[in-house]
């Protein structure tokens, strides 16, 4: 079966148990400041999650185009994409976990046609802390429906999925529980990270075996569900929201309990050809075929680069033809980094030449099933997209005309290949080849040297880091590193509420409480006091992540727009953190769009859920044109 049947057996099905097909939103939300893009199919539905009443009634279903940019390092493997459809079937208040599990496994087995002894599932062992009890439930419905259906379905517990390696799973042996790592659902992840304010709760995962001959026992120790490896792949997710994180941390019944069912449609898609190879279904398989094509070169000996350049040019058609640019912004920089990600990666397979043209048109193609309500922009993608890879590969030149200038009448060595790196942007690997084409000598040690000069380099910013290190903060323990963070979210705040010309103008921070001074022309208003409050409170909620990366000093400024008062005191090599991306290049260039990026030594917590509760206690004048604000976290 190929996806877009599956896709459309999926909403048929649904449609058939009472539920509303809606249409998906689109991969760039509106209002919607704590994501670049629809990374599942819950997130445009969340004020429905927690009560709100929806238009279309309690049971919906939708096939939500979604984009998991932080997997983008994963890409390669046989199984990770950065866009992908996420299948989805919600109850509001409306049936429970007997339907779902019943309907999901229907579906895999009568509609896509699974054999039921290749499905494994997984159930939330409970959590003594936050009393939140074994989802015994949801696993005694498994063992009726697998009973059902004539195959033995014993229930073990194994708690963290590391102590599963060791065992391994045993002859009938179906239904696993494992600990808030693996089977809790919330945006943020497991139980303590969870957003405070949002809906949560135990789910119940869904895995295809392919086959006990795909464990690779050494790699990974023995397969079982949740474990790395290629034996078992998630097919789908039924989180049962029946809780919600209180703003002080604890966790309370939903009123309603709702179920959120999401399942990937080409992991679907994959199982229903046996195929532990994302890359080997419908909507992939004939870009890869194209690559080979182009490249005169083999998939098989090829995966890791085709996989890359087929997701990343699928990626960039869906944001294209729902009507993102490519642009150093945002979500059109993202964009604009799958392109170029993915022209770079052809150069490895040994095309040099123009090829998005006779690519799009695959992809296009894949999606004819796809009405231009969601990808209203489709009639202009390959202009679009033609247009950056043009503009690219003259970036790319001129990178080859430095290469060119210095190595002209001279050897090329290590540190001069560093430069062009980090300056240009050239990649190391890309200047050997262009040198080599070229016929440009490189010194004998030219690696060495490279190495040496990375080394040399980040020698110098950790001294760097450092010095600046010691000018804001008193000692490091945890929560004087957690008022660190908060006065980033505090500076972000106040130049999004009142002034984005506000800076810093010092700090001084105790494990007690953080002291901030700025420059304002006035004294803030209350509202103003309560509206940064709530801003920050929000991005801790969001539990963002936060982020480091070095830079030239002028790229970081010019560039990526970090904040940074002292410019002329920092040294040319400087740490950049940013809140909520997954670098600071990741970040958008105006202050209007990013949460924080800030030139600073750390250390930082790693994502703002750690915070707690943000108050602020005292406004007070400190000199003239400057404020002064005290603030403290409130434990959760
Ligand atoms: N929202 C759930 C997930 O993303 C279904 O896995």
């Amino acid at each position: 079966m190929n996806a877009n049947e599956i896709r459309q057996k999926f909403l048929k099905f649904q449609e058939k148990h009472g539920h509303k097909i809606i249409p998906p939103a689109p991969l760039v939300l509106e209002n919607d400041p704590t994501t670049l893009f629809t990374g599942s199919g819950m997130q445009p539905l969340l004020p429905y999650l927690l009560g709100q009443p929806h238009p279309e009634g309690t049971r919906l279903t939708d096939s939500q185009p979604s984009m998991r940019l932080q997997d983008i390092e994963d890409v390669g493997d046989p199984r990770h994409t950065t866009v992908f459809e996420m299948l989805g079937n919600w109850s509001l208040g409306d049936y429970f976990k007997k339907e779902q599990i019943e309907n999901f496994f229907e579906f895999l087995t009568q509609e896509v046609g699974l054999d039921p002894q290749k499905i494994y599932v997984t159930c939330f062992i409970g959590n003594e802390k936050y009393g939140i009890p074994k989802d015994t439930e949801a696993a005694e419905i498994w063992q009726e429906v697998f009973e059902k259906a004539g195959v033995e379905a014993q229930i073990v517990e194994i708690g963290s999925a590391k102590q599963g390696d060791e065992r391994g799973i045993n002859p009938g042996e179906r239904i696993f529980f494992y600990d808030d790592k693996e089977n809790w659902w919330s945006r943020g992840g497991g139980i303590e990270t969870t957003p405070l304010g949002d809906p949560c709760g135990p789910d119940s995962e869904v895995f295809y075996d392919f086959g006990e001959d795909k464990q690779d026992l050494e790699k990974y120790g023995k397969s079982h569900p949740a474990s790395d490896g290629a034996r078992f792949m998630e097919i789908g997710n039924q989180v049962f929201m029946q809780y919600k994180r209180n703003q002080d941390g604890t966790f309370s019944e939903l009123e309603k309990k709702n179920v959120d069912f999401g399942g990937g449609l080409e992991r679907i898609t994959a199982a229903s050809i046996d195929s532990c190879d994302v890359f080997k279904i419908s909507l992939l398989k004939p870009i890869v075929e194209k690559l080979e094509a182009i490249s005169h070169k083999d998939y098989d000996n090829n995966t890791d680069e085709m996989r890359i350049i087929a997701d990343h040019l699928r990626g960039a058609y869906l944001l294209a033809a729902q009507g993102l640019v490519p642009s150093n912004k945002a979500q059109g920089y993202a964009l604009r980094r799958l392109v170029r990600r993915a022209i770079l990666k052809a150069l490895d397979l040994g095309i040099g030449q123009e090829f998005l043209g006779e690519i799009l048109p695959v992809v296009e193609e894949n999606y004819q099933d796809l009405s231009d309500d969601i990808l209203p922009n489709r009639k202009n993608v390959l202009d679009i997209l033609t247009k950056e890879e043009i503009a690219f590969r003259k970036t790319l030149n001129k990178g080859v005309k430095e290469l060119k200038k210095l190595g002209a009448d001279q050897e090329l060595t290590g540190a001069e290949l560093f430069k062009l790196q980090d300056t240009y942007g050239f990649p190391l690997e890309l200047s050997v080849e262009e040198a080599y084409k070229r016929n440009i000598k490189l010194s004998k040690n030219y690696q060495a040297e490279f190495e040496e000069a990375l080394a040399e380099q980040r020698e110098r910013s950790k001294t760097a880091s450092k010095g600046m290190f010691k000018g804001g903060l008193a000692d490091t323990g945890d929560q004087t590193v957690k008022y660190h963070t908060a006065c980033h979210l505090l500076l972000a705040a106040l130049q999004k509420v009142i002034d984005p010309t506000i800076s810093q103008k010092g700090s001084n921070l105790t494990p007690e409480r953080l002291r901030f001074d700025f420059n304002v022309d006035h004294k803030l208003t209350p509202e103003e006091l309560a509206e940064v409050e709530r801003l920050v409170n929000d991005w801790i909620a969001a539990d963002l992540p936060v982020v480091f990366a070095e830079y030239e000093k002028d790229y970081a400024f010019d560039e990526l727009h970090a904040h940074g008062s002292f410019r002329d005191r920092y040294p040319d090599r400087v740490t950049v953190y940013a809140v909520g991306f997954g670098t600071p290049e990741d970040a958008p260039d105006t202050i209007e769009q990013i949460i924080s990026m800030e030139i600073c030594g750390g250390p930082h917590v790693e994502r703002t859920g750690q915070l707690g509760r943000f108050k602020i206690t005292k406004e007070e004048s400190s000199s003239a044109g400057v404020r002064r604000i005290k603030a403290v976290l409130e434990s959760n």
